[in-house]
């Protein structure tokens, strides 16, 4: 297994797109401008999907990003090795994905009065992702039996670490200024309402027909047929989409389909062990 990663602090970070020396850039060299935007998530919880709307919400609806340029291209990953070429040139404002947990910010991020836009999704329903993932992705570990992901993703052995330790890191400044938390949940649910409020978060005036093409692209069937968004170009030995996509389900509690009710019961334990005293108001069951 750990061929497969970089080992940093206990952190797992897949070496498909990760390095030493790129977490260095991001931790020590990135200059954080005042007009970046961060969408950040941990792994499978609607990441795709942010970098599908934000652009959208920059460009007042014109399908243009979206449809030519790859996601990974048009908000790039931080941390990843590509970052320093495809961020240092581009100009303001720039869109820029994480996973990092808060304290992992680039330094340079405090003095800045850049944004960031926080997307949490239900943990059972992102292991459940992430395990269907590791069974496509060949530059991540091999999910093993269910039972036997569940204890990794519950310790926080799986890349990223702890989903309990990045919520912990992202809830306390949910009142910030620079801060938007979001669920997958209610983005399904409401789509309209969550576009709404991140456009009046990023200072940017929607109006009704921009919010209706934006809503429109970013369904899940829409994005699923957009090749710059639903990873098909990857040669499916380094990710495999025969089975099972990328772009998979887009569902709220998929989680029902694979739990036992003793594993569900085992993870809401956890959960209320390791979310104590959070004041968290979500997916306690
Ligand atoms: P599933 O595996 O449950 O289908 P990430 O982009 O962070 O890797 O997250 C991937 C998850 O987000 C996948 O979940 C994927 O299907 C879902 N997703 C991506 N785009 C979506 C959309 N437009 N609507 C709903 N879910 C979406």
């Amino acid at each position: 297994m750990s061929e497969l990663y970089v080992v940093h602090e206990g952190f797992l970070f897949p070496k498909h797109v990760i390095s030493e020396e790129s977490l260095r850039y991001a931790w020590e060299e990135f200059q954080v401008r005042d007009e970046d935007v961060f969408i950040v998530t941990y792994p499978k919880s609607g990441t795709t999907w942010m970098q599908e709307i934000v652009p959208l919400i920059f460009s007042n609806g014109d399908l243009t990003p979206v449809l030519s340029i790859p996601n990974w291209q048009r908000v790039p990953w931080l941390e990843h090795n590509f970052c320093k070429g495809l961020l240092e040139d581009r100009p303001s404002p720039r869109l820029i994905t994480t996973h990092f947990q808060r304290h992992m910010l680039p330094k340079t991020f405090d003095k800045s009065k850049a944004k960031v836009v926080y997307m949490a999704r239900h943990p059972k329903d992102a292991l459940v992702s992430s395990f269907h993932y590791h069974n496509i992705a060949a530059f991540l570990d091999n999910a093993g039996r269910f039972d036997e992901f569940l204890d990794k993703f519950l310790e926080g052995k799986v890349m990223y670490g702890s989903w309990f330790d990045h919520i912990k890191s992202w809830w306390p400044v949910r009142d910030q200024e620079y801060f938007l938390f979001l669920t997958y949940e209610e983005m399904l649910q409401d789509t309209r309402n969550t576009v709404t409020k991140l456009g009046e978060f990023l200072g940017k005036q929607l109006s009704s027909d921009t919010i209706d093409k934006i809503i429109s692209q970013t369904k899940f069937n829409n994005m699923k047929q957009n090749s710059m968004s639903n990873y098909s170009f990857v040669p499916s030995d380094i990710l495999n989409q025969e089975n099972s996509n990328f772009l998979r389900k887009g569902i709220v509690g998929d989680w029902k389909n694979h739990f036992t009710q003793a594993q569900s019961e085992y993870f809401n334990s956890v959960f209320a062990e390791r979310m104590k005293g959070l004041n968290f108001p979500y997916y306690k069951d």
